[in-house]
């Protein structure tokens, strides 16, 4: 029995399909859309698959005889298929390339065509439904095509409006819509040249974006080769900008509204309304669901909790981690254009410029020993597009974390805000900037975004400062070489931001080289690259995800003690900093410190500047495991003579050290908190990840992530591509 039930109080069909009910419940382990399973070729790409238990069909059985005069039945005829959309179980649709996309919307094309043919067939309605928030269990990537006997309710309310709208004002409504969301601009999630992503004004999803044909299109067959793959790409960044959203995989259900077919219900429909695609994701934040409850479902009256124009905003930001992920070139297109989308555009263009994260291989608190460091500069950075202005205004705005802007006056005080800490940063580049005779002579919009995860211990705040400092002094033409930029953020740092830091971070970001780590002498900043050859191995960090809180006091503790001791020692010796000693001289002098916590701080100092110089040789002679031993040692000493790692740090550090293809491990950073960096066997990698993981989970409570390191530049100009 599977028949349509005509609903008299709306007007419209429910289809009622009794086969669905004794669906089988499938295996666990045995999934029908995965090669082997006997129900799909053995390799395929995209694959149409007839749905097992259709609710519509070409030969539907007679309807249940319940019905009355007064009850009409209809035979439920039409089709219900599934699209896989890869062979791949666990695969998601960002995750597939472009081609393999278009090969998923040429399927569809195909469909539709087919389906189209049948005249009997009224409607066609490509979804997917995804993830366990909407019903779905199954994992392996596909949607559905529904082709209806009739119109849905939905589709012919949205076809009468659009109606009525087209006799008032001679044009399609979809069109319109775009036209109001494009000359607001602050909804739009993605553009190119063919589609436009963005949360209308009056969606009822936080996140339901709307992706619309930007030609009045009315159907998927009418999609030219361009076309298509711009709607690939579309596809591909919305979906992978809802997986970014919330570090999770995203739920949702993605909905293809076209024009109808083989109807003459609507005629001259094919003027006022036009393809576009309904995405409605069932969250409101990372774990709570936006139900379609009472009031939703029982009167049709939407309640969005969300101003949409804010969670547009976190949407764009989402899209940019996306890219950042997937292609930087259109990670830097994307960027200049949210710049040109907050501040308008103009004559002149904004420029854009990038400073690297940093990892320090080893030699951990030794910089303000006056000691020897090895950091090296990753490709992972915050990026800052700039552009003067008239007057002498900055305003800053940050795509990541805050929402306000900041707006600083160049005739005023550079004052502090309690507020808005993370000003403090540009502020003390401008202060420095001017204490140094490098005077702004006009203002600039800013716009910055990260991809350094904040609190991870590798400089996000160095490399923002850095970065600030470059691009004022490209664009002003102050001529200062990148080494003294380093000096002027640390600067900038120590007297306006307040931690005592010393020189590694920025000099790292400012100096570093593609595949290159930096021997630097703190003390001189005399320095020489030496390059990382790991040949099997890779630099992995892997982020404890603990939160810091007081780090910057007990970082200046450590300075204080360090200090202390320091003084104590130069009552008799005739040294400039801890680093001057080696740890023989150190052990001779303990009397003179007269503390065993002084002297265990200083004692880490001396042994890890010794450890740095041994590493260093290590890796030009290609020897690893010399170096994995060192690094070990540095942490150990990190853990029990300097005391900045914690269970957190500790943990990571076991557990990577029992893993048999990981040759060396340590924290990295200033600790309490942060990341560890190890040197692991590359075809290992998924399986230490693994590994780790589960030792650290079940320690500590805590999801450790991890970033492959790839060693890059160190501050630049960018170029990129006006879309
Ligand atoms: C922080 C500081 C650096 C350095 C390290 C520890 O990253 O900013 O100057 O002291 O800690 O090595």
């Amino acid at each position: 029995m599977a028949e349509l039930r005509y609903n008299p109080l709306l007007d419209t069909w429910t289809m009622v399909a009794g086969n669905r009910q004794s669906r089988p419940n499938m295996p666990k382990d045995w999934c029908p859309f995965c090669p082997g399973s006997g129900r799909v070729p053995d390799t395929y790409e995209v694959y149409k698959y007839d749905n097992d238990f259709p609710v519509l069909s070409i030969n539907p059985g007679e309807a249940d005889p319940v019905g009355s005069l007064f009850y009409k039945s209809m035979q439920a005829y039409g089709s219900c298929e599934v699209i896989l959309y890869s062979s791949e179980h666990t695969t998601t649709m960002h995750e597939l390339s472009l081609l393999h996309l278009q090969k998923l919307i040429e399927l569809w094309i195909s469909r539709f065509k087919e389906l189209s043919a049948d005249k009997k067939i009224k409607y066609i309605f490509p979804f997917e439904n995804k993830g366990e928030e909407v019903g779905v269990t199954m994992p392996h990537p596909h949607g559905q095509i529904y082709a209806y006997p009739f119109i849905p309710l939905k589709i012919r309310t949205e076809l009468n409006n659009a109606s009525l709208h087209f006799d008032q004002h001679h044009e399609c409504l979809i069109c319109r819509i775009n036209k109001e969301e494009k000359d607001f601009g602050r909804r739009i999630i993605y553009e190119n040249k063919s589609f436009i992503a963005y949360l209308p004004y009056f969606t009822d999803y936080p996140y339901g974006v709307f992706l619309a044909a930007k030609d009045h299109i009315n159907y998927l067959p009418q999609l030219n080769k361009e076309q298509v793959n711009e709607l690939a790409e579309a596809l591909k960044v919305i979906t992978g900008s809802f997986d970014c959203l919330f570090d999770r995989p995203f739920p949702y259900m993605m909905n293809f509204h076209s024009n109808p077919v083989n109807s003459t219900d609507y005629p001259g429909h094919e003027k006022y309304y036009h393809f576009h695609i309904e995405f409605y994701p069932p969250l409101r934040s990372k774990d709570r669901i936006k139900y379609y409850a009472s009031s939703e479902m029982g009167a049709w009256a939407a309640a969005n909790v969300a101003p949409v124009e804010d969670t547009a905003r976190q949407l764009r930001s989402a899209k940019l981690k996306y890219l950042s992920g997937w292609d930087k070139e259109r990670l830097r297109t994307e960027i200049v254009k949210e710049f040109v989308q907050f501040y308008g555009e103009s004559q002149i263009q904004p420029q854009l410029f990038s400073a690297p994260a940093r990892v320090n291989l080893i030699g951990e608190h030794i910089d303000y020993n006056g000691g020897m460091v090895l950091p090296a500069a990753l490709d992972f950075s915050i990026y800052m597009a700039i552009r003067p202005r008239q007057d002498l205004k900055i305003y800053l705005r940050d795509m990541n974390y805050f929402p306000e802007m900041i707006e600083i006056d160049l005739k005023g005080k550079l004052q502090h805000n309690p507020d808005v800490r993370w000003a403090d940063y540009p502020k003390g580049v401008l202060k420095v900037l001017s204490d140094n005779g490098y005077n702004l002579k006009q203002g600039f919009d800013v716009l910055f975004f990260s991809e350094i995860p904040a609190g991870a211990g590798v400089s996000s705040s160095a490399a923002f400062e850095v970065v600030f400092a470059y691009g004022l002094a490209d664009i002003n033409g102050f001529k200062i070489d990148k080494k003294k930029i380093a000096v002027l953020c640390q600067k900038a740092e120590n007297e306006f931001v307040g931690v005592s830091c010393g020189i590694m971070d920025q000099f790292a970001v400012a100096m570093g080289k593609k595949g290159n780590g930096i021997l630097l002498n703190c003390a001189t900043l005399e320095f020489e690259y030496v390059p990382l050859e790991l040949n099997d191995y890779s630099l992995v960090l892997t982020n404890t995800n603990k939160k810091r809180g007081l780090i910057d006091s007990k970082y200046n503790e450590r300075l204080g003690e360090c200090r202390e001791a320091l003084a104590r020692l130069q009552k008799q010796l005739k040294i400039n900093d801890l680093c001057s000693l080696d740890s023989k001289t150190l052990a001779a002098n303990e009397g003179l410190i007269g503390d065993p916590v002084l002297y265990r701080r200083a004692r880490h100092v001396v042994t890890e500047n010794e450890r740095v110089k041994i590493a260093s040789q290590a890796l030009r002679q290609g020897d690893l495991e010399q170096l994995g031993r060192v690094m070990r040692a540095s942490h150990i000493s990190l853990r029990d003579d300097y005391e900045v790692t914690g269970i957190e740090l500790d943990t990571l550090y076991d557990e990577a050290k029992g893993y048999p293809d990981c040759i060396g491990t340590r924290m990295t950073g200033a600790g309490f908190g942060g990341c560890t960096i190890s040197i692991v066997k590359t075809i290992a990698l998924d399986d230490f990840k693994k590994c780790v993981t589960a030792g650290y989970r079940s320690k500590t409570g805590l999801e450790p992530s991890f970033y492959i390191c790839s060693v890059g530049d160190g501050v630049k100009k960018e170029n990129y591509k006006r879309s």
